[in-house]
């Protein structure tokens, strides 16, 4: 397909660089975006007077039919043109001529393409928070499963005091909750300011309507400057931040799944539709699915860092390198939205191993504060009791016994406040139960946190 901008060139373009301008191999996932912005424009123009309303009708209607044939499948993108604006503006034309090549009047693809890609993220924004819906209804399902369920809270990895597997499980719906409200503010900032119009840099000599366009587009306001309007790339910057602490969040929890299911932990098992075999060793079941979402959070960052490092040098305004922005934030979403989809229903599906839990959570000495909070609420100040309690761990250690196994008269020997309700006070349950405080693993408190993760 000609070019539409050879008009001051003498030579054709060389294959090879045209190849290697190219970008209709990734924007045309854009086309139906591009289509609608045309369709704005076309109608501004017109009521603009710029147009006339008999051409505004033919180009509206032409990119209609367009539209869907492309939908259908009817018509192909011609992998030959440049890039998707081409593509669709070079169709246009063939079908109706002259009165098509009127559409790109007051209008450059550098606008043309700040207001694509908001508007393509825009909508695949709104499928990756229902994904994270899905999945925070999936960690709810199997946190309510879970009330009673005991393991070990961990610091450092080494057990420190007894939770409820769904206090644990909650902490990632947090987490999630809060990625959706990122996610949010990033879009509703990129919705404020409308590039269209901002033309290829400097504005336009045409008496155009940008209010109007921002408005039929669903933006706040036209941006206030054209050359900010075609060279920002924030929202990409921001939304992929967002995303890869999404990323980050996945990898801790797969991290844990990874643990939990080996036998070292053997806490969990993978349902069997989300773990692999082994080609040569036949016990094996991995956990694949986790660690491939562990592992693309590292190419989702390293998006992130190509753009960042293709803007860091940029003059204003609008520079071929900025056609960089858009398979790293494509390959994000894809990913993203990939990784989400796998992981809701693997954790939906997986199967507790409730006594391994409870046997660790009773390990590792893991009722020790409770016991130095026994001697401190007899009226013991809290660090002596927390230094009288480490040298009964030591005793436990040298004696190879547990705290809830230490007679009441050897306890006695250590403070005359130890009385028998010792044993009742550090039991599992009592010191699970007894973290009463907001947010913490008590039973009252986590069913409070599974009935604010149902409503929201
Ligand atoms: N394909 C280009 C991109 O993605 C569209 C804008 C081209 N503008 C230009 N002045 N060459 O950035």
């Amino acid at each position: 397909m000609e070019k539409l901008w050879t008009g001051r060139f003498q030579k054709p373009l060389n294959e090879i660089a045209d190849a290697f301008n190219a970008s209709i191999g990734f924007d045309s996932r854009m086309y139906q975006q591009d289509i609608t912005g045309s369709m704005v424009h076309a109608a501004m123009l017109a009521k603009q007077g710029i147009i006339s309303q008999s051409e505004q009708e033919s180009i509206v209607s032409t990119l209609a039919d367009i539209l869907a044939e492309l939908d259908s499948g009817a018509l192909e993108i011609d992998s030959a043109c440049e890039d998707i604006h081409m593509f669709v503006e070079g169709e246009l034309t063939k079908r109706i001529g002259a009165v098509g090549k009127k559409l790109h009047t007051a209008r450059s693809r550098n606008d043309q393409v700040a207001l694509d890609l908001r508007l393509y993220l825009r909508e695949e924004c709104a499928v990756v928070e229902e994904l994270l819906g899905e999945v925070i209804a999936a960690i709810v399902s199997v946190a309510e499963k879970n009330t009673d369920t005991i393991v070990p809270g961990y610091t450092h990895l080494q057990r420190a005091q007894p939770i409820l597997f769904a206090h644990h499980l909650l902490a990632y719906c947090a987490m999630f909750e809060r990625d959706m409200a990122r996610i949010g503010d990033a879009v509703d900032r990129m919705n404020t300011a409308s590039p269209i119009g901002s033309c290829a840099l400097a504005g336009t000599t045409y008496n155009t309507d940008r209010v109007y366009e921002a408005q039929q587009l669903g933006f706040g306001a036209p941006c206030i400057n054209s050359i900010d309007g075609v060279s920002d790339r924030d929202f990409c910057l921001e939304l992929m931040s967002a995303f890869s602490i999404v990323m980050m969040h996945l990898s801790r929890f797969c991290e844990e799944l990874i643990l939990w299911s080996s036998w070292e932990f053997a806490f969990v098992e993978l349902d069997d539709s989300f773990t692999t075999g082994s080609s040569i060793m036949p016990q094996k079941k991995n956990a694949d699915m986790a660690e491939l979402i562990r592992g693309k959070t590292g190419r989702v960052y390293g998006n992130l860092f190509a753009l960042f490092t293709t803007l860091k040098g940029l003059p204003l305004a609008y520079n071929k390198d900025m056609q960089e922005d858009k398979e790293g934030i494509f390959d994000t979403l894809d990913t993203l939205k990939m990784c989400l989809q796998v992981f809701a229903p693997m954790v939906a599906s997986m199967k507790l191993k409730k006594e391994n839990m409870l046997a660790a959570a009773k390990g590792g000495f893991i009722n020790a504060t409770d016991l130095a909070d026994y001697l401190t609420k007899k009226g013991m100040p809290f660090r002596t009791a927390y230094k009288l309690t480490g040298q009964i761990v030591a005793y436990c250690i040298e004696q190879g016994c547990d705290l809830e196994s230490v007679p009441l008269a050897r306890y006695r020997q250590f403070s005359e406040l130890f009385e028998s309700d010792v044993f009742e006070a550090i039991s599992l349950q009592a010191c699970v139960e007894k973290r009463i405080s907001q947010g913490g693993t008590g039973k009252a408190s986590v069913e409070a946190q599974i009935a604010h993760y149902k409503e929201h």
